[in-house]
C-alpha cells in the first residue's frame, strides 16, 4: 500500500458493495454539491468521543451504540426520533444507575442510510430484482423500477441526516434529557411486565437523590443533570459520500469525516487491501471494525495496523458479532492474540448480527434469549481473559414492533406478522430493549 493518503486515494483500491449508479454525470454533480455543504458534525466533538471510547476500554465508561439497522426517509420525523432517543436514554439511565459507570451514547442515527447486502438480487414472486441497499441508494418497494439506484437520494440522505441530528441535539441539550424527566421516558416501553416495577423503583431512587441534592444546596440546574452528550454513527459504506464530507479540521489541520462522529467498517468490506480500509485509515474519527466468525486473524491484525499505526487508545473499537453458538469457540483466542500483540482496542459486543435466522414465513428474526446469551458469554470471556467488556452495539427501535422473538412479552413466530416494519434486520422493540438493559446491569454487576 502506498503511504500517501488522500480523501480520494480509496479510488485506486478494489471496492465491494457499491451500487451500480445509472447516471455518472448526475452522481458527480451530487457529490460536488455535498462537498460544498456544511459539515454535519464538528471535529472537536469527534475527539471527545475518541477520549470517551478510550475510557471505556479501561472500564471508566460504558458504550451503548444503538439504533435502526437501516434508517428510512419516511420515518425521519419528530415522533420516530423522539421514541428512539427515549429508549436509549432509558437504557442508559438503567445502566449508569445500576452499573455505576458513565454511559457513552452513540446512535446508529442521522446517516445510517446505506446497507451492504449478501446478495445483489432478490427474488420477488419469481422475478429477480436488485436488492434494497438503503434509502440513500434505492427504494424498498419491491419493483425493478423502485430498486434502481438514484443519485438524488444521496442529497436527500444528507438533508435528512442534518434534520435528524438537529432534533437529536435539541432533545439532548434543550431539557428533554433532564433527569427530572426520567419518569416520562418510560411511556410506551414499560407496561406489561416486571420491567415497569423495576423502572418505577429506579425512578423513585433517582428522584430521592435529586431531592437530597436540592436540599443540601447543589440544586437541580447543573448541566450534568439537564443535558447529555449523544454521538452519531453509521457504516461508512458509500465512499463517495464519505469523501464529500471529509474536511480538514482548522484547529488541528487533520482530516475528519464530518458525516458522523464515529464510523464503522462492515464485516463484508474490511479487506486490508480494500477501498474501505484505505479511506478510513486517513480520517481521524474513531473507527469501529465489525468482526464476524469467518475472520482470519492475520488479516484482521493487518487491518488494525493500517487503521491505527500509532496504536492510539480509543481509535479502534472491535465490534464482535460472532453468534451465541460460536462465541465461546472463537472469542477467547481472539482476545488472547490481541492482548499478546499489545494492540489497543475497545471491545464492543454486537449480539444481533450473529444470531439472525429466517422464520418459516421467510422473515428474518433473532431470539431475545440468544442475544442475552451472547452478551453474557462476551462479558465472561473478556473478564476471564483479563480484558474489559466495554460496550454494546444493538439494533433497536422505540416502537412496539414485533421483529425479534422472545423476551418477557413472549413474542412468538406468528407475531412476526403483526408489526414487522424493518426494511433490513430485525430490531428489539422498546420493551425488549429496556428488559435487556436491566439484564445487562445485572451482568455488569456480577
Ligand atoms: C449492520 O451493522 O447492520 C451490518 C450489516 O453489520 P455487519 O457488517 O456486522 O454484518
Ligand atoms: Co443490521
Amino acid at each position: 500500500m502506498n503511504n500517501d493518503w488522500n480523501k480520494n486515494s480509496w479510488k485506486f483500491y478494489p471496492i465491494k458493495q457499491q451500487p451500480l449508479w445509472p447516471n455518472q454525470n448526475l452522481l458527480n454533480d451530487v457529490f460536488n454539491k455535498i462537498s460544498k455543504l456544511p459539515a454535519l458534525v464538528f471535529a472537536g466533538e469527534t475527539r471527545s468521543l475518541e477520549t470517551e471510547i478510550a475510557d471505556a476500554a479501561s472500564g471508566k465508561t460504558f458504550i451503548l451504540q444503538a439504533g435502526d439497522c437501516s434508517e428510512e426517509f419516511s420515518r425521519c420525523n419528530g415522533v420516530e426520533i423522539h421514541d428512539l432517543l427515549k429508549v436509549i436514554l432509558q437504557m442508559s439511565i438503567i445502566l449508569s444507575y445500576a452499573g455505576e459507570r458513565k454511559v457513552v451514547k452513540i446512535g446508529r442515527i442521522a446517516g445510517q442510510y446505506a446497507k451492504p447486502r449478501s446478495s445483489s438480487f432478490e427474488n420477488i414472486n419469481g422475478i429477480s430484482i436488485p436488492s434494497y441497499r438503503g434509502d440513500m441508494v434505492n427504494c424498498f418497494e419491491p419493483s425493478a423500477e423502485a430498486r434502481r439506484p438514484d443519485p438524488n437520494r444521496i442529497i436527500e440522505g444528507y438533508f435528512r441526516s442534518a434534520a435528524t441530528l438537529n432534533l437529536v441535539r435539541a432533545f439532548t441539550s434543550g431539557g428533554y434529557a433532564s433527569l427530572e424527566n426520567v419518569h416520562g421516558w418510560s411511556e410506551a416501553s414499560c407496561h406489561c411486565y416486571g420491567s415497569n416495577i423495576k423502572y418505577e423503583d429506579l425512578v423513585k431512587g433517582i428522584k430521592k437523590t435529586l431531592a437530597f441534592m436540592d436540599s443540601i444546596g447543589i440544586g437541580k440546574k447543573i448541566p450534568q443533570l439537564n443535558q447529555t452528550s449523544f454521538y452519531t454513527s453509521h457504516e461508512a459504506l458509500l465512499l463517495d459520500y464519505e469523501e464529500a464530507l471529509t474536511r480538514i479540521d482548522t484547529t488541528t489541520g487533520k482530516w475528519y469525516d464530518t458525516s458522523a462522529h464515529m464510523l464503522w467498517v462492515g464485516d463484508r468490506t474490511r479487506q486490508p487491501e480494500g477501498a474501505h480500509v484505505e479511506f478510513l485509515r486517513g480520517v481521524h474519527n474513531p473507527i469501529g471494525v465489525k468482526v464476524g466468525p469467518a475472520f482470519e486473524i492475520d488479516e484482521l491484525k493487518s487491518v488494525l495496523a493500517k487503521l491505527n499505526p500509532t496504536n492510539k487508545k480509543g481509535r479502534i473499537s472491535l465490534i464482535t458479532r460472532l453468534g451465541a453458538c460460536k462465541i465461546k469457540d472463537i472469542l477467547p483466542e481472539l482476545v488472547r492474540e490481541i492482548s499478546r500483540e499489545g494492540i489497543n482496542v475497545t471491545w464492543i459486543c454486537d449480539p444481533m448480527h450473529g444470531n439472525t435466522f429466517k422464520g418459516s414465513s421467510g422473515k428474518k428474526t433473532r431470539r431475545y434469549e440468544d442475544i442475552i446469551r451472547e452478551i453474557r458469554e462476551f462479558w465472561e470471556i473478556l473478564k476471564s481473559e483479563g480484558s474489559v467488556p466495554a460496550g454494546l452495539h444493538l439494533e433497536l427501535t422505540g416502537n412496539a414492533v414485533t421483529e425479534c422473538i422472545g423476551g418477557n412479552s413472549k413474542i412468538c413466530f406468528s407475531d412476526l406478522e403483526l408489526n414487522y416494519r424493518s426494511t433490513c434486520d430485525p430490531r428489539l422493540n422498546a420493551e425488549q430493549a429496556v428488559e435487556l438493559a436491566f439484564e445487562l446491569a445485572e451482568i455488569i454487576n456480577e
